[in-house]
């Protein structure tokens, strides 16, 4: 065996020597053509002429939490959502998260991963975060159910619910974020690759919030043209007690729970609606932002102030109003993102929000909100929850480790 084998060699240890074997696609000629192509060097980071500053800039991989979840949200995102193959237990996750975390930590740092068959496309980080979620079927595909937090589990169901199945549950999930598409796409491909051997993939969101740069420290808008974001809990003490987990045991300690819902806006109803109405349905302005009785986009919302009519200036089913929660400890962090798909024949748009939400507990906090915006929402009029799906998130991994090592090592 030459040297420059052994890093295919490594990757089929890692995966059972399973990568033409696990059902896939990827035949014995396939296999044999992508090695002897990354037995070719990869370019050194320093071949590339100038690397500008959103491209190289990096966010950490390896720490004692994940990143991706309070990191500033980078421009682009793909969740990725696995299902598991049958016969993929614990001992196989465990090499599967052996070979995903190698490969993460190397892209977000900008190095090419292992083997990797365009590494060219792996030299611009551009602030790659690869975060890992479990859902409930892969504790119990670890013989681990009772390892499991009650509440990563199915939601209840709720009456505005149009679940469909494609955009709906998951055993892991993989959340790619990074200011550059192309980051975003290889690092998928990469990770989708390696994970052949154990899981087949469930469904793919792609989204995305403004370009890297393009409004600095501005809250992102929705493509409802909506501020999204304002009221999240701020950095400090806020954000650590809503998203992290301070207790229980030590593969959960320092992670977080995810909730992620494809919310489909129906912006050929919402187009028909005047500025008025708009600003009602949610309980802020559309250009600043601003609460109905405030002015500036952080001023805080007073839900008692009535109008000349009698009537709370801000409407008492306004979205804000239903939403709102004002105790850190019961908060949940949005990290959505748009997306847009290809509108149909007549024109009607497949566009609506990935809507992501962490928070340490999905029970005491996702939940409440769900229920009352549920319950009455005058937002709900022109949104629908089309997918649905929760994971825990495991805590970050030290540099000789590997994300989920406390949990299937
Ligand atoms: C397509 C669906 C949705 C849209 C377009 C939307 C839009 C908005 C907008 C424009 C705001 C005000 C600005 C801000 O604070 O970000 C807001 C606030 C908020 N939304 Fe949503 N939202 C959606 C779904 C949801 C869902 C599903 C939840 C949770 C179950 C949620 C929870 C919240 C919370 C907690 C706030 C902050 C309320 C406060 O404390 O002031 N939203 N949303």
């Amino acid at each position: 065996m030459t040297s420059s084998d052994r890093p295919v060699s490594r990757r089929r240890l890692l995966t059972g020597g399973a990568l033409a074997a696990g059902g896939t696609v990827v035949g014995a000629a396939a296999v044999a053509a992508s090695t002897r192509d990354a037995a070719r060097p990869a370019p050194a980071p320093e071949q590339v002429p100038v690397a500008a500053t959103v491209g190289a800039a990096t966010e950490p991989f390896h720490g004692v939490r994940q990143s991706g979840i309070v990191t500033e949200p980078q421009a682009h995102a793909a969740f990725v959502a696995f299902t598991l193959r049958p016969g993929t237990d614990r001992a196989a996750l465990g090499r599967m998260l052996r070979l995903l975390s190698d490969d993460a930590a190397r892209l977000t740092q900008g190095r090419p991963a292992l083997a990797d068959t365009e590494p060219e496309l792996g030299l611009l980080p551009a602030r790659l975060t690869v975060t890992f979620g479990f859902g409930p079927g892969l504790f119990t595909a670890a013989g681990l159910d009772e390892r499991r937090p009650p509440s990563v589990a199915e939601l209840p169901a709720f009456p505005i619910d149009r679940l469909q199945p494609r955009w709906s549950g998951g055993d892991l999930l993989v959340q790619i974020c990074a200011d550059d598409p192309i980051t975003v796409a290889h690092t998928q491909r990469v990770l989708v690759k390696d994970s052949r051997p154990f899981a087949t993939v469930r469904w793919v969101q792609q989204g995305f919030r403004r370009a890297a740069g393009a409004e600095p420290g501005r809250t992102q808008r929705n493509l409802f043209g909506q501020l999204d974001g304002t009221a999240n809990p701020k950095p400090g003490a806020p954000v650590e007690t809503a998203v992290w987990i301070p207790d229980g045991p030590d593969w959960l300690r320092h992670g977080s729970t995810l909730v992620v819902r494809r919310i489909s806006m129906d912006l050929e109803t919402w187009d028909l609606l005047g500025r008025t109405d708009r600003e009602f349905s949610v309980g802020r302005r559309l250009d600043s932002g601003a609460p109905l009785t405030g002015t500036a986009e952080h001023d805080e919302p007073d839900f008692a102030a009535l109008g000349p009519d009698g009537l709370t200036v801000i409407p008492d089913f306004s979205h804000l109003t239903r939403a709102h929660v004002s105790d850190d400890r019961f908060r949940i962090l949005r990290r959505p993102y748009n997306y847009d798909g290809v509108p149909a024949a007549d024109g009607t748009a497949d566009s609506g929000l990935i809507f992501a939400a962490y928070q340490a507990d999905v029970e005491k906090q996702f939940l409440p909100i769900q229920r009352r915006l549920a319950e009455r929402d005058l937002l709900n009029e022109w949104t629908t929850p089309i997918g649905s799906a929760v994971f825990a998130i495991p805590p970050g991994c030290p540099e000789d480790g590997w994300v989920g090592q406390q949990l299937l090592d």
